[in-house]
């Protein structure tokens, strides 16, 4: 477990102003491929340095009869190919899954030293994490790994959500948390067929004006969850994800969602098709207008504290922690 922080200590005069820190690996796009077809795992290599993330998905949209043959496509393909700075993640099945313990067994240890995390769908508590965490620790000492595999958990049951915080907490390993807005509205019962996004009747009617149409507004159903998540995460020093958008004839909208996540501080999102790539890329990485007001609150405020005006807007020590983030990531970006 995590050590909790229980007494604040008295900040020295001078000393630099804690803010958070973004953990230091750029994960702008996580991006899925399904490892059993031959002509994507001969075109994986094409990916190193496209995206920050290549995952290979075993679990939900591969079939049934293809998930052997998805297990061992991952593992040829993460032995023939050099990633190089791309991270190499894989989703393996659920727990309580036919193909869990095989997933977990054979990948670890064929090629446990080149994956750099494993994503766990369906967590649902601590629990889950914790047997996760020992079993690959049985799998890396089996097998010399030397670098211990980090956990990513989708949250995607009410069960889940309700034990956000103790997901978050579970163990060193945890990477991260990626919201999974399907299997979440399946088990939500929500009206929907979709992957993601809006919906065009989750909406609130604006106020009747004499003579006028009368306005609506659609709302994000996924502001809730995501906000529980982000500060879940925040508060354990991990990152969150939005996950996927389905809806891949409607990049509009697909970065609307991706930007609303970016706001409310996630790192990155999925990625399920190419084109949209380039949307994560744009939306996780400062928008250089922001970077270069950010610039000016540091430069006003060398020591981060007091208050200033800038074009008008009042800044402060709090201003200046949200810009040491922006800066942070446009350096990481441009590094
Ligand atoms: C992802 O796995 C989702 O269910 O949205
Ligand atoms: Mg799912």
């Amino acid at each position: 477990m995590r050590s909790v922080r229980k007494v604040f200590e008295p900040l020295a005069i001078g000393a630099p102003r804690p803010f958070r820190e973004l953990p230091s690996k750029l994960e702008r796009m996580i991006h899925f491929v399904p490892p059993h077809i031959e002509k994507v795992r001969a075109k994986a290599g094409e990916l190193a340095g496209q995206v920050d993330v290549v995952l290979g998905n075993l679990e939900d949209a591969i079939p049934i009869e293809s998930k052997i043959a998805a297990r061992d496509g991952f593992i040829a393909m993460a032995k023939a190919t050099d990633f190089g700075s791309t991270g190499l993640w894989a989703r393996v099945n659920a727990l309580n899954s036919p193909w869990f313990l095989d997933d977990m067994t054979r990948i670890v240890g064929e090629v446990g030293d080149k994956l750099d995390v494993v994503m766990i769908p369906k967590v649902e508590g601590d629990w889950d994490i914790h047997f996760v965490d020992q079993y690959l620790a049985l799998l890396e000492a089996r097998h010399g790994v030397k670098k211990p595999i980090l956990v990513h958990a989708i949250l995607e049951t009410p069960q889940g959500v309700n034990n956000v915080e103790a997901i978050a907490a579970a163990s060193p390993r945890m990477h991260g948390m990626s919201l999974g807005p399907a299997d979440l509205a399946a088990s939500r019962a929500m009206k929907t067929t979709r992957v993601g996004g809006g919906h065009p009747d989750y909406k609130v009617l604006a106020d009747a004006v004499a003579g006028a149409p009368r306005a609506s507004f659609q709302q994000d159903p996924w502001h809730y969850t995501i906000a529980r998540m982000v500060d879940a995460c925040a508060a354990h020093g991990i990152k969150a994800f939005y996950g996927p958008f389905g809806d891949f004839s409607d990049p509009d909208a697909c970065e609307a969602q991706f930007r609303n996540a970016f706001l409310l501080g996630c790192a990155g999102a999925w990625t399920l098709h190419p084109n949209q790539i380039a949307i994560a890329k744009r939306v996780f990485s400062p928008d250089a207008g922001e970077v270069a007001f950010a610039r000016k609150i540091l430069d006003a405020m060398p020591d981060g504290s007091g208050a200033v005006m800038i074009d008008g807007k009042m800044q402060d020590d709090a201003t200046w922690k949200q810009a040491r983030v922006i800066v942070e990531l446009a350096r990481q970006v441009a590094a």
